[in-house]
Parts: structure tokens; C-alpha cells; sequence
């Protein structure tokens, strides 16, 4: 991560969870982070923890592509660029596609987890390119963007989204290669994580001792990929729980099937 020191990342949808955890991590290894998500609040607090110096609040709505560009024109202007972009702002709303009175939901789901990444990766990509930098984009995917037929809740668009995700990586990577731009892509899917998003998908019926990771297991994976020698690209990276199943009980047993990842998202 050495080579890292002094640089620049923005990582959307910092205020909670996995975001926040990578950018605590980030800022351990001398990355200067600005954090970006509509409740700026949150991102205060992210600063009052990890340090001014090191954290950079802005309040920034990645469905409204206005938004998205002024938080890279302001990095453009006073840090000088961006060199890491961690695209994880993301939303699920779980209400079955065929249940909807409207699109708007589909619509909400799918500029968050899709279109603001896709949006992100090319003011990024604008940034490295007018530098001649050296740049890392990782896209905070999922299960459910891996393994949709292995998913028995409805989770409406998210998992749509999530496979569009994986292919914008895949596209990402073959204009970088096509511009000759030094641009490594990241694609990691987590399987359940204790953070906001699942508490709000599974309300009450959450089980409090079903394997599961946190959200410090994921930002470790974000380490992992970032640290890669420039020769190593990483395109994959999957991140499941693991737990001796002997150590599991009967009441969860009978909730999960083990046979299959049905409460993986
Ligand atoms: N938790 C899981 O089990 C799990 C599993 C696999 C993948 N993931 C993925 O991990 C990523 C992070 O989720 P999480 O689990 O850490 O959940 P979380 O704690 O709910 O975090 C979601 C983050 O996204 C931000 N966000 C949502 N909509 C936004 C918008 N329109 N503009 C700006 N920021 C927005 C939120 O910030 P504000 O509300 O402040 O805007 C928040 O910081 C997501 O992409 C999710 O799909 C999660």
C-alpha cells in the first residue's frame, strides 16, 4: 500500500458501513479520502474520527450527475486529482418488481448502483488521464450480482443492477486498455454484511447469529486489491461469511438452507 501515501481517493456512499470502515482503513495507510453521501452529518463525524486532514466531508447525491461533478471539480482544485475511486454507494429496496405501482423505485436503484458508478468512473478516468496517473477503480458489487438464482427474497432491481455493475467494470476495462490508460478495476462481491442495509432489508426477522462478515472484512478486501503490485490486477474478489457450522443453531439451521446462499446478498 506504500505507494498509495499522499494520494487521493474518493469513495462514494462513506457515511455508514462498508464505505466508512474503507475509508478508515484508507486513511490508516496515509490516503487522503473524501467522502461523498447525502447525509452530511454522518460524513462530519467520519472527519471528527479519522482527522481533518485526512478526511474530506462532501455532501453529494450520486443520482444527480450535477452533484458528482462538482465533488470531482473541487478534488480537481484543491487536492490536485483523484487516484483511487471506490464506487459503494448503494441501495436496495426490496419490494418485488411485479408488486410496484411504478418505476420510480426501479429508477432509484438503478442510477444508484449502476449509473453514478458509470458516471464516477469517467470524471476518474478524466482526472487520471489528464495527469498521466496511475489510477485503481473498485466496485463495491455483490452476491446477488454473482449468483441472482441463488437469492429466494425478492430484492427487486438491486440484483439487476448489481450484474450491470460486474459489466460496466468489464467495459470500463476494455476502453482503459483501448486509451492506454493506467487504470486497474476491481470487482468485489460481499455476501451478507452486518450494516444499515441489511438491518433495513430483513427489519426484524434479521437473525443476530447467522454467519456473517463486517464491514472492516470487506474494506480488508479493498487493502488486498489496492495493494497488488502494478504488474497484478485483481478483476474478482468474493468474500462470504464463514463459520463452523457446528457452532450453529438448530433455530438459524432451520432458517438457512446451507445447501444453497439464499441469505447471501
Ligand atoms: N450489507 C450487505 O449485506 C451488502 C452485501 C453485498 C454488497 N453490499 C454493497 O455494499 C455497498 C455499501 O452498502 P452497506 O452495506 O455499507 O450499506 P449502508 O451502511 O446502508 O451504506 C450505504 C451507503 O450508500 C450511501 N448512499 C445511498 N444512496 C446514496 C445516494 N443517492 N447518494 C449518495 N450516497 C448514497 C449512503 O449514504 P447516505 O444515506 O448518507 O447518502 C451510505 O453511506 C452497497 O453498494 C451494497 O450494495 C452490501
Amino acid at each position: 500500500m506504500d505507494r498509495w501515501n499522499g494520494k487521493v481517493a474518493i469513495v462514494t456512499g462513506a457515511s455508514s458501513g462498508i464505505g466508512a470502515a474503507t475509508s478508515k482503513a484508507l486513511a490508516r495507510h496515509d490516503v487522503k479520502v473524501v467522502g461523498l453521501a447525502r447525509r452530511l452529518e454522518k460524513l462530519k463525524e467520519q472527519q471528527a474520527e479519522i482527522g481533518k486532514n485526512k478526511f474530506y466531508p462532501i455532501e453529494c447525491d450520486v443520482t444527480k450527475e450535477q452533484d458528482i461533478v462538482k465533488a470531482f471539480n473541487w478534488v480537481e482544485k484543491e487536492l490536485g486529482g483523484v487516484d483511487i475511486l471506490v464506487n459503494n454507494a448503494g441501495l436496495a429496496i426490496s419490494t418485488p418488481i411485479i408488486d410496484a405501482e411504478t418505476a420510480e423505485d426501479y429508477h432509484k436503484v438503478v442510477d444508484t448502483n449502476l449509473i453514478a458508478p458509470a458516471i464516477c468512473s469517467r470524471e476518474f478516468s478524466r482526472s487520471i488521464k489528464k495527469r498521466n496517473a496511475v489510477g485503481h477503480i473498485i466496485n463495491i458489487n455483490s452476491i446477488a450480482g454473482l449468483y441472482a438464482e441463488s437469492l429466494h427474497i425478492p430484492l427487486g432491481m438491486y440484483g439487476p443492477s448489481k450484474y450491470g455493475l460486474r459489466a460496466l467494470g468489464t467495459e470500463l476495462r476494455h476502453e482503459i486498455i483501448l486509451r492506454k490508460l493506467k487504470i486497474k478495476i476491481t470487482n468485489i462481491s460481499p455476501g451478507a454484511v452486518l450494516t444499515d442495509m441489511l438491518k433495513g432489508i430483513a427489519r426484524s426477522e434479521m437473525p443476530t447469529d447467522i454467519p456473517i462478515l463486517k464491514d472492516h472484512d470487506i474494506a480488508d478486501a479493498v487493502m488486498y486489491a489496492l495493494g497488488t503490485p502494478t504488474t497484478v490486477e485483481i478483476p474478482e474478489i468474493t468474500v462470504m461469511p464463514h463459520n463452523e457450522i457446528i457452532g450453529v443453531p438448530q433455530r438459524v439451521r432451520d432458517l438457512v438452507s446451507f445447501n444453497s446462499i439464499e441469505y447471501y446478498i
